[in-house]
């Protein structure tokens, strides 16, 4: 049974996209001048990733990728983000620019310009230079810094082709899942660590804004934040007080500083951490932006947990919901009200959902094609409620699926699959998935609505 898409609410120039990570696909790590990231020596710490996964090879994007961009055309997508790869382009962090990372980008750009697919850069999803990790990473300024002087490289030899930027992806999982919870590079327990590299990271997204404008006129600029709708597991007042807390964790200590309303004051006193912060920052920090990305995978319900780590609650599980194959629920609504709220209560005035999207294990038929009733129905339950939140006023300008492949899904290494498309890592070979044809269907029916309505 499929869901109704409200496909008359979304705009006729919607982005239909499908969203990727450079770590997650590319492979060739040592190869075109490449150094290693947080993320190389995280994975090849043991017992970091599950299967003792590493992104070494991952889906041989590097190689691949004008195969990628005809699956793309075989979606009938016309919009893709990718992520640049820091320690290609700048190797040790700072200093020398290596040409041969560049000329990667460049040609992977064109191709998807010839392919009639406009794209969409971020410049940081998670991929550190590990040179710069070993001066001390984001809990130092001046990695912030050196992420501007990044920024302004890329935006310069890009900026003539590319016209949607993304500073960071998610910097709620670099900071507080790298640096407090440990589960991610560079893999951190520390909580002061943990708040100057929250600081750093706004303090470089501000920065990169401005080295973006300066070296790519014309660019679109946003932020992507993962968000979640926060609720209390019970009424007690507990319960209450620690949803608040979690909201201030995950959602306003990322949203407020970017709208100009500063860190959070209950947050600033949950961690008790004092801010690096100096004159002028905050303004910085609030640039203004051109739109705002959100990545929505599940909704939470916490408890009080006043002897767990910052911000002193946890997350339970409620029985019965429906579940994807990470253990996330499934709650479309949750898309919707975090779309609603960026408008309300931000003031958003252009959004993308720059990922959405379900892991669960596949079943490969032995044709080798592969049914996935249950990632099609996300993405249908999902996209019905983007269309209803657009027809409530969210100004939704487009919608990028996670994920074109399946990937290395960081500390769940390869087992979990978020792919449209299946990818045989013993051989490479791509198949596109029901959910993939499922989503060219809609891709095309909104489409042809659109002509007829133009
Ligand atoms: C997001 C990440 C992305 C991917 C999805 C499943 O948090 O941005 O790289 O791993 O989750």
């Amino acid at each position: 049974m499929s869901t109704p898409i409200d496909f008359a609410a979304l705009p006729h120039d919607f982005l239909w996209g499908t969203a990727t990570s450079a770590y997650q696909i590319e492979g060739a790590v040592a190869e075109g001048g490449r150094a290693p990231s947080i993320w190389d020596t995280f994975s090849h710490t043991p017992g970091t990733i599950d299967n003792g996964d590493h992104g070494d090879v991952a889906c041989d994007h590097y190689h691949r990728w004008p195969q990628d961009i005809s699956l793309m055309n075989q979606l009938g997508v016309n919009a893709y983000r990718l992520s640049i790869a820091w320690p290609r382009v700048v190797p040790g962090g700072d200093g020398p620019v290596n040409p041969e990372g560049l000329d990667f980008y460049d040609r992977l750009i064109d191709g998807l310009l010839a392919a009639g697919i406009t794209p969409s850069v971020t410049l940081y999803h998670w991929d550190l230079p590990q040179a710069l990790q070993d001066r001390g990473g984001w809990p130092e300024r001046a990695t912030a810094e050196h992420f501007a002087a990044y920024a302004s490289v890329v935006a310069a030899r890009l900026g003539d082709r590319v016209s949607r930027w993304a500073t960071l992806n998610e910097p709620l999982c670099s900071a507080w899942i790298g640096h407090l919870e440990g589960r991610m590079a560079p893999g951190l327990t520390d909580l002061t660590a943990a708040v100057r590299s929250s600081y750093h990271l706004l303090l470089a997204h501000g920065l990169a804004v401005q080295a973006i404008r300066a070296g790519a006129p014309g660019a679109k600029i946003g932020i992507v934040n993962n968000l979640s709708p926060v609720h209390p597991a019970t009424g007690s007042p507990q319960d209450v007080a620690a949803a608040l807390r979690v909201d201030g964790h995950t959602n306003r200590w990322w949203l407020d500083p970017v709208h100009g309303r500063g860190f959070p004051a209950d947050m600033r006193e949950v961690y008790g951490v004092e801010l690096p912060e100096r004159a002028g920052d905050l303004a910085t920090i609030a640039a203004p932006l051109d739109w705002l990305g959100l990545n929505y995978y599940f909704p939470a319900y916490v408890t009080d947990d006043p002897g767990g780590p910052a911000p002193y609650a946890r997350a339970v599980r409620r029985e019965g919901a429906a579940r994807t194959g990470m253990d996330w629920e499934i709650d479309a609504s949750g898309i919707e009200s975090l779309l609603l709220r960026l408008t309300d209560e931000y003031g958003a005035r252009k959004i993308y959902v720059t990922e959405n999207g379900s892991a669960f294990p596949d079943a490969v038929r032995p044709d080798g094609g592969v049914d996935d009733p249950e990632r099609q129905d996300y993405l249908e339950r999902h996209l019905a409620a983007c269309a209803s939140a657009a027809r409530k006023g969210a100004p939704l300008a487009g919608y990028f699926a996670w994920s074109l492949l399946d990937n290395f899904e960081w500390a769940y290494g390869y087992d979990k699959r978020f792919g449209l498309v299946h990818v045989d890592y013993a051989t490479q070979a791509r198949t596109i998935k029901a959910s993939g044809h499922r989503y060219a269907e809609i891709v095309r029916a909104h489409r042809e609505r659109a002509g007829r309505t133009a």
